[in-house]
């Protein structure tokens, strides 16, 4: 019988605190990650969700970490990636944080210029574990695939999900996307399609690579 496997998803956005009551975050609701959670449940996998700050609900049967930035979002992986057999990517991490937080309020007074530096790569830097399992998620505004296979490369991944956004707000939520699948093997043309569609290829995907690199070789067959 196939062993169930331990998931970790991270979902939602990350927010960056510029200073006590205000933030720098993107239009995730993390309902993408929530599908993800969902459909690996029923496929009877362990979940753990690192989720940024939502007002998404997410399985009851799922674990759920809470984190607030970047920084917290990477020790939450971090710590969860280790007993992890699969990690999907799927959280919409700030890119840009204040290279400094201001620790009282700021006050609307003249001309105020912010120093943003680039967030840590978590996927990227995340240490691995022999066999893991890794995806992530691409949203582009032009040359989808393209830009895509280079982060499919340069994060280490085996499967990346590429999406099209086409309009402000992005397609966060609820609404369909164009999307493919892309492994190091090919692509996939998803069609515009829904997050639930998406949450099972890539479920599907991760189960194959995961189940397959199990299958023992038989010399006289391959
Ligand atoms: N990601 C991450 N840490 C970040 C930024 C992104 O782990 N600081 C992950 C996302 O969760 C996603 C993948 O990397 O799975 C691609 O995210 P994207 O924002 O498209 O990548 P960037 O490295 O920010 O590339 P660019 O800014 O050039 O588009």
């Amino acid at each position: 019988m196939k062993r169930r496997l331990r998931v970790l998803i991270s979902a939602g956005p990350t927010r960056e605190r510029i200073d006590p009551v205000r933030f720098i975050s993107n239009y995730s609701t993390g309902y993408m990650g929530g599908q993800l959670a969902s459909e690996a449940l029923a496929r009877g996998h362990r979940v753990t969700v690192v989720r940024g700050p939502t007002t998404e609900a997410f399985p009851r049967s799922a674990r759920v970490i809470p984190v607030e930035d970047a920084r917290s979002m990477e020790r939450a992986m971090r710590g969860a990636a280790r007993r992890a057999d699969a990690i999907i990517m799927a959280a919409a991490v700030a890119d840009f944080r204040a290279g400094k937080r201001s620790g009282r309020k700021l006050s609307r007074q003249g001309r105020l210029t912010l120093r943003l530096e680039a967030t840590p790569d978590i996927i990227g830097r995340l240490p691995r574990r022999h066999g893991q399992i890794v995806a992530g998620f691409a949203l582009e505004t032009s040359d989808v695939l393209a830009r895509a296979r280079r982060k499919l490369g340069r994060k280490r991944l085996d499967a990346i999900v590429a999406q099209r956004a086409t309009r402000p707000g992005g397609p966060f939520g609820r609404r369909a996307v164009q999307a493919w699948l892309l492994t190091r093997r090919g692509t996939t043309p998803l069609g515009v399609c829904s997050k639930r569609r998406i949450a099972r290829a890539l479920l599907d995907k991760v189960e194959g690579l995961w189940y397959g690199q199990l299958t023992p070789q038989h010399p006289s067959t391959s």
